[in-house]
């Protein structure tokens, strides 16, 4: 039965079950993380078998005859560029790899853009409100964080099932030229799990923007990160930007990050020419070549992309069972009720979880309190503020199924009590009106 049918005396009965629920939790004394959406042991041990036969350390050499103990090689090892250009829907020519993290090479294009601006014809971007940076969301929460570090006015856009809302994104660049940049993250997005569809990449493509140095941030970071089967994106952004005369908009990034080692692994970035052409001249500064040992080591280890894609597979085999159990709950204890609504993803690391407006930070709160600790409600959004106050991310990738379930109850009990305490206030106040 929907929660806002029911009487006040079937609600009040309700809550009190719901606290006693909430007692017995307590006493658990459970202390459960579901903070971030980080692999668990079992997704690492699957890299390890694959690492550990592999030997970097006989020979160091790669294809190309590049010894990769020593210094160079500023844009990565040819080999692994070619192997990993997928990723970020380029050839080799045109990607860089990296350190281990893509979120560094983000704000480190980012700096650059602050400092040196995006090409000779164009200013520094500079820091500060001066800046407008546009913020689909729900989104990620590191990445808003970047653009509010350096002071930029963050705008919210919405996020649709299929990407970004286009409508409100091609009204706010089209005849504002402080408007600079996006966020974007084209599959399984972080914490939706939508697939941008091939409309509205092309649209981020075809898109006027009053701003001749606007700039895309296209985050890949979940390419070959799926449940089910691998979905491969149909239009490739970089090409369908240089059809559309805006070569330079775009530029992507993705990681092995969640394919083998979160934190030692190979970041990637690819864009135009140009980009790539005046980024490594920059980068040529600031260091002489990256860790050519690991991209050896991921060389040698995934030799082909079918290879990753079968390791992905493995993947996904851990990853299943513990996303249908978080589905089956929520759809279980609360399908019926009318006062959440969930994200049931292809793929990526997460599930995005909506509670009628103005219980999100509630429930979290109230999950706190026994034990179980969520991402903060308002995180996905820009300045941590969800002006509804609906959205709460659910990581199911680290935890234990056992603890998983457990976490999902009690936030189901949290969500019904905090709803339920909405509606009797909303009761109580139409009564006194
Ligand atoms: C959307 C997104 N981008 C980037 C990252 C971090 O990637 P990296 O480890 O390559 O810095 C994460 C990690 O959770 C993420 O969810």
């Amino acid at each position: 039965m929907l929660l806002c049918k029911m009487s006040n005396s079937q609600l009040c009965n309700m809550r009190d079950e719901l606290l006693q629920q909430l007692d017995a939790y307590k006493k658990m004394s459970l202390s459960l993380n579901m903070t971030r959406g980080k692999p668990c042991k079992e997704q690492l041990d699957l890299t390890t078998e694959l690492f550990k036969n592999v030997d970097i350390y006989t020979d160091s050499t790669d294809e190309y005859g590049v010894d990769c103990r020593n210094y160079g090689e500023l844009y990565g090892i040819r080999g692994l560029r070619k192997l990993l250009a997928p990723l970020v829907c380029a050839t080799e020519e045109r990607v860089i790899a990296g350190g281990s993290s893509s979120l560094n090479m983000m704000f480190d294009v980012m700096m650059k853009l602050v400092v040196f601006g995006a090409d000779d014809k164009n200013p520094p971007w500079g820091t500060g409100k001066q800046v407008k940076f546009l913020c689909p969301s729900p989104g990620y929460d590191r990445h808003f964080a970047i653009t509010e570090l350096l002071g930029f006015d963050l705008i919210k856009v919405d996020m649709t099932d299929n990407g970004p809302d286009m409508d409100q994104v091609e009204d706010l660049v089209r005849d504002d030229p402080s408007v600079k940049g996006m966020w974007f993250m084209p599959v399984y997005s972080n914490p939706t799990g939508s697939i941008c569809s091939d409309d509205n990449l092309r649209r981020i493509a075809w898109m006027k923007t009053a701003a001749p140095d606007f700039r895309i941030f296209c985050d890949n970071a979940y390419p070959v990160h799926f449940l089910e089967k691998y979905d491969k994106m149909n239009v490739n952004i970089l090409d369908e930007c240089k059809k559309a005369g805006n070569e330079d908009r775009v530029f992507v990034f993705s990681s092995t990050s969640k394919i083998s080692y979160p934190g030692s692994g190979v970041a990637l970035m690819a864009s135009s020419e140009n980009n790539i052409r005046s980024y490594a001249k920059m980068l040529s500064k600031q260091t002489i070549g990256p860790n050519k040992m690991i991209q050896l080591l991921h060389l040698r280890a995934f030799k082909s992309f079918d290879d990753i894609l079968v390791h992905m597979e493995h993947q996904a085999e851990i990853l299943r069972p513990k996303f249908k159990a978080v589905i089956e709950i929520l759809e279980k204890e609360l399908g019926s009720l009318g006062i959440a609504e969930w994200t049931n993803p292809r793929g990526g690391y997460f599930i995005s979880f909506d509670t009628m407006e103005g219980c999100a930070k509630k429930t979290v709160e109230l999950a706190k309190s026994v034990g179980v600790e969520f991402t903060n409600a308002g995180a996905t959004f820009p300045y941590g503020k969800d002006e509804k106050d609906r959205n709460i991310r659910i990581a199911p990738t680290l935890p234990p199924v056992k603890d998983l379930k457990m976490a999902i109850e009690v936030l189901c009990t949290c969500v019904k009590l905090a709803s339920i305490e909405k509606i009797l206030e909303g009761q109580r106040v139409s009564n006194a009106v």
